[in-house]
């Protein structure tokens, strides 16, 4: 048997607090004017004390199930993108099948940091193509305000919290599907580790035993970031014999509004098929994609048959390209 791995559902979580640019420019040397020009960044959502990453997750996770009309009893493979688990380990997949009540099947993350997302559909789609998973949950948390030094201007103002998910269907490719299938077409992950010291935490358990704070160095970053994004989705148009004419919506990993619109322009995409929301969010790691894709199927633009691009790059780098047929 032939699987394919259909999207049933989508949800996403916010934290309650907003903090806004005029807000950040009271605590270090920004404007709202700056951070708007530079990134597109209007505020974003930053999760209250004691509140965590599988906190986000799992609001998220019950959205998607329930919009997906899925039980936990169903849900046999959980896999979270996330560069800020609630601890050094467990894996927060595990923390949220316990709170989800999920008793067998696999949880585990998928560290990639801002391509968490795509790394993470990526080997979701491996374990259903395999037929070794029948229903998973993909989610795409952090709290990134966690891992900020929050006195450097060049990168607090950049980040913010939350959490998006999807349930994923093992669905059996037959035959007269083959032409047209509905589900996840083909993703593509990248890595080149000789860029690690562009985009990193000065900690880790192993180096100095705590988390450490972001470190970018945020130019070189957003040249690699236009490069490679636009190899990538290149190559995923290639692999599938389509042109991007033929995408309805483009969900990309929401970094920098710049960015965003060099992807599109080379695409030759209209605005109007690009899926924003890194004005209200800022950059949410691997939870932006989710978040995106969940905002725009909620409001309706993302319809049964569109062709979905979605692409990231991140700290590693890796950086990577999923494309789906809802
Ligand atoms: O999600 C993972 C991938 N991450 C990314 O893709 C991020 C990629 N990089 C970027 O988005 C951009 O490089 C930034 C938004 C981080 C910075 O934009 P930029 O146009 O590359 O600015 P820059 O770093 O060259 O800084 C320009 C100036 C500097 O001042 P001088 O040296 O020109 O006097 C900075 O000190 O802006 C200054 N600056 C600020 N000024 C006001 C840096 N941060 C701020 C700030 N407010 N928050």
């Amino acid at each position: 048997m032939t699987f394919i791995s259909r999207i049933v559902g989508s949800g996403s979580y916010l934290p309650e607090k907003v903090v806004t640019n005029d807000d950040l420019s009271k605590k270090v040397e920004t404007t709202d004017e700056w951070i708007t020009s530079r990134t597109g960044i209007k505020r974003r959502h930053i999760a209250a004390e004691g509140e965590t990453t599988s906190d986000l997750a799992l609001k998220a996770a019950r959205k998607a199930m329930q919009d997906a009309g899925v039980s936990a009893d169903e849900i046999d493979l959980i896999v979270v993108g996330t560069t800020t688990p609630d601890r050094t380990f467990p894996a927060t997949a595990v923390t949220i099948q316990a709170k989800l009540g999920v008793i067998h099947g696999a949880a585990f993350d998928v560290q990639a940091v801002c391509s968490g997302f795509v790394y993470a559909m990526s080997v979701v789609d491996g374990f259903i193509k395999a037929g070794q998973a029948k229903t998973a949950l993909v989610i795409g948390a952090e709290t990134m305000s966690r891992l900020l030094d929050w006195e450097d201007r060049a990168t607090c103002v950049l980040f913010g919290d939350g959490a998006g998910a999807v349930v994923i269907k093992a669905v059996e490719l037959k035959n007269g599907m083959k032409n047209h299938p509905h589900g996840i077409l083909s993703t593509h992950i990248h890595s080149d580790g000789r860029y690690e010291e562009l985009l990193y935490t000065d900690g880790g358990p192993s180096s100095t035993g705590d988390a450490g704070h972001l470190r970018m160095e945020g130019k070189e970053v957003f040249k690699h970031a236009v490069t490679n994004l636009a190899e990538v989705v290149v190559e995923a148009l290639e692999k599938n014999g389509l042109s991007a004419s033929d995408i309805d919506w483009l969900v990309p990993h929401q970094a920098n509004k710049r960015i965003i619109d060099s992807t599109a322009k080379k695409l030759k995409m209209p605005r109007e098929k690009v899926i924003l929301t890194i004005e209200d969010h800022a950059n949410t790691s691997a939870a932006s994609i989710p978040l995106a894709l969940d905002a725009a199927r909620r409001d309706g633009r993302i319809k049964d048959g569109d062709l979905i691009l979605m692409e990231a790059m991140g700290g590693g780098l890796t950086w990577g390209a999923v494309l789906v047929r809802w």
